[in-house]
């Protein structure tokens, strides 16, 4: 069945058709979600059909507050309250021994569940008139890049949901770290830092511990962030001269070509260069917006490797996966 999609700014009729058991996509200020009642599991069920979205993979729960965050966890620590405090509202998911109260679907089965408090107040107040925590996913198909604007949901996910609540472009743009507390350890990166987390509870460096006792985020073992048209990430000693060659081949061969230079200064190259000067915050918040709305007119992005270090972490993370493999060392 084909549903009539809108977007909308009205708060109170998208928390009207979440109580009335329907999904809606809503902004955040890392990506759009697509949410659902926590507590209700055929409209959980309806966020798994619209994504494609594997029923192994757990869904975060969305709160207003810490007081319900405690209320979908069976126990809240010290580590707990003090990463609550630091970062939330914000882009932080922690994972925790789930309550029983939540339902086996939102978790895949796990008995632990990942809870975010959002940091923008379009997000929070829609939480706080929903009046139950709000279970939900990225907002777009399984395997394709996140949403940050409400014409990219629309775009992906028209007729098969009611509503997009338009809150804006995402500030952020990439997905919040999630971080398990009783594991000590990050399962995605984010624009919060290991840094920023080891400010709070000290040492989380982890490289010693045994890798196959560690728990897992099952989101990260799929394909994921792909764009309709090919992307390549080029690695090692000289960047500059290999992203140049394979512009020059590609240019041959016909293809419309864009390089995405993060922080590397390329000059004279035959091609189209989108750059950020270094600046990873507007990296990172553009990220998502140029892979998918490069599917108009690209069809290859070419993208230099940046150190693993703060928010770089998170947008290489993200880059290898939208590369799928399609990896290049010079
Ligand atoms: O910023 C975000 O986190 C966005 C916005 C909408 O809040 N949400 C988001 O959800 O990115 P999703 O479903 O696309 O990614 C959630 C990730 C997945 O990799 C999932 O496997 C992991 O979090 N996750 C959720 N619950 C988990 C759990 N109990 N244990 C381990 N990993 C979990
Ligand atoms: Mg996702």
């Amino acid at each position: 069945m084909s549903l009539k999609t809108e977007i909308t700014k009205d708060i109170h009729k998208c928390a009207r058709a979440i109580k009335a058991g329907e999904i809606v996509a809503f902004g955040t200020e890392t990506v759009y979600g697509l949410g659902a009642d926590c507590f209700n599991e055929a409209a959980v069920k309806k966020i798994f059909e619209a994504k494609g979205r594997p029923s192994d993979n757990p869904l975060i729960v969305h709160i207003c507050s810490i007081e319900q965050a405690k209320s979908v966890a069976s126990c809240w620590n010290e580590d707990m309250d003090m990463l609550a405090k630091a970062f939330w509202p914000g882009p932080f998911t922690i994972i925790v021994p789930k309550a029983q109260n939540v339902p086996k679907i939102v978790s895949a089965g796990l008995d632990t569940v990942g809870i975010r408090m959002p940091g923008n107040y379009g997000a929070v107040e829609f939480i706080r008139t929903c009046g139950a925590p709000v279970a939900a996913p990225s907002a777009n198909t399984s395997g394709r890049p996140s949403p940050t604007k409400a014409e990219h949901v629309f775009k992906d996910m028209k007729g098969k949901i009611p509503y997009i609540l338009d809150n804006g472009q995402s500030e952020k743009g990439l997905e919040s770290t999630v971080y398990d507390v009783m594991g000590k350890r990050i399962l995605r990166p984010g624009v919060i830092t290991k840094e920023d987390i080891e400010d709070i509870v000290g040492n989380i460096d982890v490289s010693s511990r045994k890798e196959d006792s560690a728990p897992k985020s099952p989101g990260t073992k799929y394909a994921h962030y792909c764009p309709s048209y090919e992307v390549v990430l080029i690695k090692g000693k000289d960047i500059e001269k290999k992203i140049y060659e394979i512009c020059n081949f590609a240019i041959k061969a016909n293809k419309k070509c864009v390089i995405l230079d993060i922080k590397d200064g390329f000059k004279n190259m035959p091609a189209e260069i989108i750059s950020f000067d270094g600046n990873l915050e507007q990296c990172a918040a553009n990220l998502y917006k140029i892979l998918l709305e490069g599917e108009s007119n690209i069809d290859l992005l070419i993208v230099g490797a940046i150190p693993e270090e703060g928010i770089g972490a998170a947008i290489m993370n993200r880059l290898e996966k939208a590369a799928a493999g399609n990896i290049i060392y010079s």
